[in-house]
C-alpha cells in the first residue's frame, strides 16, 4: 500500500495555482478552448508529465494526454483526468484539479509500475463557452466531434476546425483521439461545485449519475428607436419581451421540482440608454434529473415565449445549441469507489451531480466514475471557488485504494 502524504496534496495545490496564472484575461482566470493561454498551459503539464515519467502527446481535439507505462507490454489502460478550460472569470479548481489530483497520485506511486497503464487526461474543452458547444475534447474521444461541430463558428467568425489548425493541429486527423480499445476505465476527480457535501460535513462523494442539461439561444427582434419621441404603446422593445422571458424561466423553475434553468447571457442592442433595444439575444440552459421532464419543460417556455412575443409583435428565434442525456455512472465502478471512501476511514455519499462532466461523454462507451470533493460555500464558476487540502487528501488516499483494488 502507497501511503499518500500531505505534500502529495500541496502539490496538486501548487499545480492549480500554477495552471492559474496562465489566463487570456489578465486578472481574471480565463481559458477558452485553443486559446493561448492554453499554449503555456500545455508547456507547464508536459514538463510535469514528462518528469513524472510519462510519454505525452496533444491529440488533434486539442487534448494534452500523458501516458505512464504498465509493468508490461500491451496492458489496459486505465484513463484519469478532467478538463483544462475554464468560464470567464473561474475559479482555479473547477476542471483542473481533476488534472493535479491524478498527477499528485503518480508522484505518490513514485515510479512504481503497476498492472495496468495510466493515462492522465487535460481535456481541451468542457465549459462550452468559445463555440457554445460544451465537451469539445470529450466528444472527439467518442467520436461525436464531425463536421457539424467543426463547422461551428466561434465570435470572431472562426471555425472550430481553424481554431484546431491555429493550434497547430490537423482536424482530419480526429481519429487519433478516440479512446482506444485497451482503456478499461475512466474516473473523474472534480469539486462538487455545489453545498451538498458540506452540509453533510462530509469530504467525498459519489456520482451515480449527471444530470441532463439542454442549451438555446434566443433572438428577440423588435425595432430600435428614439427613446424620448416613442410612446409607450407605439414601441417595439426586444429587451422588454426578453425580460418577460427571464421572469417566465424563474417562475416555472421555483415551482417544478428539481428543475433549474438560468439566463446568464444576454446582449441587447444597438445598447445606449436613449434608444429603445431593437435586438437582444440571450441564452437558456436547462437542467433536470429526468430527460423527459426538463424536455417538457423546455418546450413549455420555449412555446409560452413564442406566443408572448407574438403578442408583442417582437420576432424571436431559437436555436438549440447544445443536449445532454441524463448519464448514468457505472454501477460496480461507483461500489468500487465508495469502498475505497471508506477503506480511508470516511464515509461516502452517493449524490446526482447537477454540473456537467466528461465523464457524461465517455460513460456511453467505457465505465466511468466521478469522485467528487467538498466545496467550502458551495461556490463554484467564481473567483473564489476553493478546496481544502485535508479533502485533496482525502481524495488522493481514495483514488490510491481504488487502484490498489484494480490492481488485484
Ligand atoms: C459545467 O461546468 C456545467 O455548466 O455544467
Ligand atoms: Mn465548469
Ligand atoms: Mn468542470
Amino acid at each position: 500500500m502507497t501511503a499518500i502524504s500531505v505534500a502529495d496534496a500541496k502539490y496538486a495545490l501548487a499545480l492549480c495555482d500554477r495552471i492559474a496564472a496562465h489566463t487570456d484575461v489578465p486578472g481574471t482566470i480565463t481559458r477558452t478552448f485553443l486559446s493561448p493561454a492554453t499554449r503555456d498551459v500545455h508547456a507547464l503539464l508536459t514538463a510535469e508529465m514528462r518528469a513524472l515519467g510519462m510519454t505525452v502527446r496533444t491529440d488533434s481535439a486539442g487534448n494534452l494526454r500523458g501516458l505512464y507505462p504498465a509493468d508490461a507490454p500491451e496492458a489496459p489502460v486505465l484513463l484519469l483526468g478532467s478538463h483544462i478550460d475554464t468560464v470567464p472569470n473561474a475559479g482555479r479548481y473547477d476542471g483542473i484539479l481533476g488534472v493535479a489530483v491524478p498527477l499528485a497520485l503518480l508522484r505518490a506511486i513514485n515510479g512504481k509500475r503497476l498492472p495496468f497503464a495510466i493515462e492522465i487526461i487535460a481535456f481541451s474543452e468542457e465549459e462550452g463557452i468559445r463555440f457554445k458547444l460544451p465537451f469539445i475534447g470529450s466528444r472527439a474521444l467518442i467520436g461525436e466531434l464531425g463536421p457539424d461541430e467543426l463547422a461551428r463558428t466561434d465570435a470572431d467568425g472562426i471555425t472550430l476546425a481553424q481554431a484546431i489548425r491555429n493550434f497547430g493541429l490537423d482536424p482530419a486527423n480526429l481519429a487519433d483521439a478516440a479512446i482506444t480499445p485497451d482503456t478499461f476505465t475512466f474516473l473523474e476527480v472534480h469539486i462538487e461545485q455545489g453545498p451538498l457535501l458540506e452540509s453533510l460535513s462530509l469530504p467525498l462523494g459519489i456520482v451515480e449519475a449527471i444530470v441532463a442539461q439542454s442549451r438555446f439561444e434566443l433572438t428577440f427582434s423588435g425595432q430600435a428607436n428614439h427613446a424620448g419621441t416613442t410612446p409607450m404603446d407605439l414601441r417595439r422593445d426586444a429587451l422588454t419581451a426578453a425580460a418577460a422571458f427571464i421572469s417566465s424561466v424563474e417562475a416555472l423553475a421555483c415551482s417544478t421540482r428539481g428543475l433549474v434553468a438560468t439566463v446568464g447571457v444576454i446582449h441587447a442592442l444597438p445598447g445606449a440608454p436613449n434608444i429603445i433595444p431593437g435586438t437582444v439575444t440571450c441564452s437558456l440552459d436547462i437542467r433536470h434529473a429526468d430527460d423527459a421532464i426538463r424536455d417538457s419543460n423546455a418546450g413549455q417556455l420555449l412555446a409560452q415565449v413564442t406566443a408572448d412575443c407574438l403578442r408583442r409583435g417582437i420576432g424571436v428565434t431559437i436555436r438549440e445549441t447544445s443536449t445532454q442525456r441524463s448519464m448514468p455512472m457505472d454501477v460496480a465502478l461507483a461500489g468500487a469507489l465508495a469502498e475505497a471512501v471508506s477503506r480511508t476511514g470516511r464515509q461516502p455519499h452517493r449524490m446526482n451531480s447537477g454540473a456537467g462532466h466528461d465523464a457524461m461523454m465517455l460513460a456511453g462507451k467505457i465505465p466511468s466514475a466521478m469522485l467528487f470533493l467538498r466545496t467550502p460555500g458551495g461556490l463554484s464558476h467564481h473567483p473564489d471557488e476553493s478546496v481544502a487540502l485535508p479533502d485533496v487528501q482525502a481524495a488522493l488516499e481514495t483514488c490510491m485504494r481504488l487502484l490498489e483494488t484494480l490492481t488485484h
